[in-house]
């Protein structure tokens, strides 16, 4: 394992596609800034590289969501002074690594990819060639760092399963017990899967066509309480106990927000409101939510008229993140046996 002050090391990352919503605020961002706090070296990254699996967004386009994230990351409570903020592309031992990885992954593991399925839809043979092996790029982003601890959202556990078995494979075919940590994957807390305002059965996503669906990161306090004002919910006033909101999937999804935003559990929350109608929760939910999230786009707007100084950060924060990543692809390389004469 790399040399590190710090018991852990933490890594994520974001796609810079636009807006960010309340679901990757609390299945990941918070947590983020969170773990900012602990023993933690914490390293985030606005991975580029993922953006254009799908298709290409556009040349400023791309330059522009990738400072927009960078400006959400800071506005949310990310300090480029504790953590090491850079944009993916940035830092090419990376890629150098995925490639690597290429050759661990066995095509039946990328085969069993939900989210390639999900995402190429019907016309597979369409997809590029990147979305099918953006899980193996994912898996290079967290061990080129030797990163110990990936705080993530729900949806990409199967993601983080796949990279412990690259580490693992990687570690026995080259003879190298332990040199790639088993990552362990951190999905905590009550909102690790977000879902949809309109539709409690489909996850709240920056892509859905319905800006109702979800929050904007950007939305300012009156958007954020008008969203949660027409909310779809059933009838029925929120149950007492916690079993009774099986089979309620939207009174579910707001009583999460509820806890993630209040850092409660959903159990406190049903302890709070248990019995209460819709037309009382709704409310003390957008009071919370604004509170809370009121402020970030105001923060972002700040940010995002010194492009220039964004930029800088994530200058300094790729020069940082390099220092990490480089000696341990020289590693890497060297257990590989590549002949290295410069
Ligand atoms: P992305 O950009 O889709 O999402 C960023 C983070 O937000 C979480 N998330 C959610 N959590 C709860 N509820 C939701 N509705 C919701 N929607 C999104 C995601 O789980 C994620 O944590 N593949 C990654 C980016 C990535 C990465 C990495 C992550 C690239 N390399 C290395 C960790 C480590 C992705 O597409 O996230």
């Amino acid at each position: 394992m790399a040399e590190t002050a710090h018991t852990r090391r933490v890594f994520s990352g974001v796609q810079p596609t636009g807006n960010l919503t309340l679901g990757n605020y609390l299945g990941a961002v918070k947590r983020f800034v969170e773990m900012q706090k602990e023993d933690c070296e914490t390293i985030y990254c606005m991975v580029d590289l993922h953006a254009v699996t799908a298709s290409w967004p556009g040349r400023e386009a791309i330059k522009d969501a990738t400072r927009e994230l960078a400006a959400a990351f800071i506005a949310c409570g990310l300090d480029p002074a504790k953590s090491i903020l850079f944009n993916q592309s940035q830092v090419a031992s990376t890629t150098q690594l995925a490639w690597v990885f290429n050759c661990t992954a066995r095509l039946g593991w990328m085969n069993r990819m939900t989210q390639f399925k999900d995402k190429a839809g019907k016309n597979a043979e369409a997809a590029s060639v990147g979305l099918y092996t953006y899980p193996v790029l994912m898996a290079a982003d967290i061990l080129v760092y030797h990163a110990t601890h990936v705080p993530v959202g729900e949806d990409q556990r199967q993601h983080l399963e796949l990279t412990r078995d690259i580490a693992i494979k990687f570690n026995n075919d080259y003879d190298a017990p332990g040199f790639f940590p088993v990552t362990e994957p951190i999905i905590e807390g009550a909102a690790t899967r977000v879902m949809s305002l309109r539709d409690g059965t489909k996850k709240m996503s920056k892509s859905d066509p319905s800006d109702m669906s979800r929050i904007n990161l950007t939305d300012d306090a009156d958007t954020i309480a008008k969203k949660i004002r027409k909310a779809k919910t059933d009838p029925e006033p929120l149950p007492e106990t916690l079993e009774g909101l099986e089979d309620r999937p939207e009174a579910r999804n707001l009583v999460n927000i509820y806890a993630g935003l209040a850092e409660i559990s959903p159990e406190a929350v049903i302890a709070e409101h248990g019995g209460s109608q819709f037309g009382s929760f709704k409310p003390a939910l957008a009071e919370l939510a604004v509170e809370k999230l009121g402020h970030i786009s105001a923060e972002m707007t700040k940010l995002m008229a010194d492009k220039a100084e964004i930029d800088r950060i994530l200058g300094d924060g790729a020069d940082r993140a390099a220092a990490i990543a480089d000696p341990i692809l020289e590693k890497t390389y060297d257990i590989m046996g590549f002949l290295r004469s410069r």
